[in-house]
């Protein structure tokens, strides 16, 4: 789509190269548990909506969806630091497999928010994955994803279900910003 094409100021992932990577991390995230687990695939609203859509159907398991809206940003390029639970996911998790999909770990607060509340719910095993990793920006040092789709730099980014002021979500591609929208 080129609806926002003049806002883009770079593409920094295009379509082709999003598929072939998705394509790839679900191959290993597959290969990661054996045929009969019991796989609750969550997937932190929005951002990561359209990654989760993906991502599940390279994955060749059997998976349930649960979905969480958990917010820190509002509108600004900046995260609050403040993260909220805005609904919480619906399946009793105790004794399953956890498979949180993120669209981005930034700071790590998200992440480290919602992995710490949901430990306390005692799944047999919690794994992260995230389309995209920003590790210049880490707060919480140890959040580290368990599949990384790609590591990027400190550019504030948009579009694969990316937001500015909830603008961008629905562009194919991940692409930078033009300075003059935020600044
Ligand atoms: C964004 C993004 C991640 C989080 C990463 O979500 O989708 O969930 O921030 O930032 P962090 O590592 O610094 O916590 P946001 O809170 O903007 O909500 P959204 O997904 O609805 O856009
Ligand atoms: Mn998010
Ligand atoms: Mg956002």
């Amino acid at each position: 789509n080129t609806v926002f094409s003049d806002d883009i100021k770079e593409i920094v992932i295009d379509e082709q190269e999003l598929k072939d990577r998705i394509s790839e991390l679900g191959k290993e995230i597959t290969d990661s548990y054996e045929k009969d687990d019991d796989i609750v695939m969550l997937c932190i609203l929005r951002g990561a909506i359209l990654f989760m859509a993906d991502l599940a159907r390279e994955i060749d398991l059997p998976v349930v969806f649960d979905f969480m809206d958990v917010s820190s940003y509002g509108a600004s390029t900046e995260s609050s630091g403040v993260v909220r639970i805005i609904k919480d996911m619906e399946e009793n998790i105790e004794g399953r497999h956890l498979l949180i999909v993120e669209d981005i770990i930034d700071t790590g607060r998200t992440l480290k928010h919602v992995v710490d509340m949901l430990e306390t719910r005692d799944p047999k095993s919690i794994k992260v994955v995230t389309l995209l990793d920003k590790p210049d920006r880490r707060v919480q040092k140890e959040m580290d994803a368990d599949f990384n789709g790609f590591e990027i730099p400190d550019k504030f980014v948009v579009g694969y279900g990316l937001d500015f002021a909830e603008k961008y979500r629905n562009l194919s591609f991940i692409g930078v910003l033009k300075e003059k929208l935020y600044i």
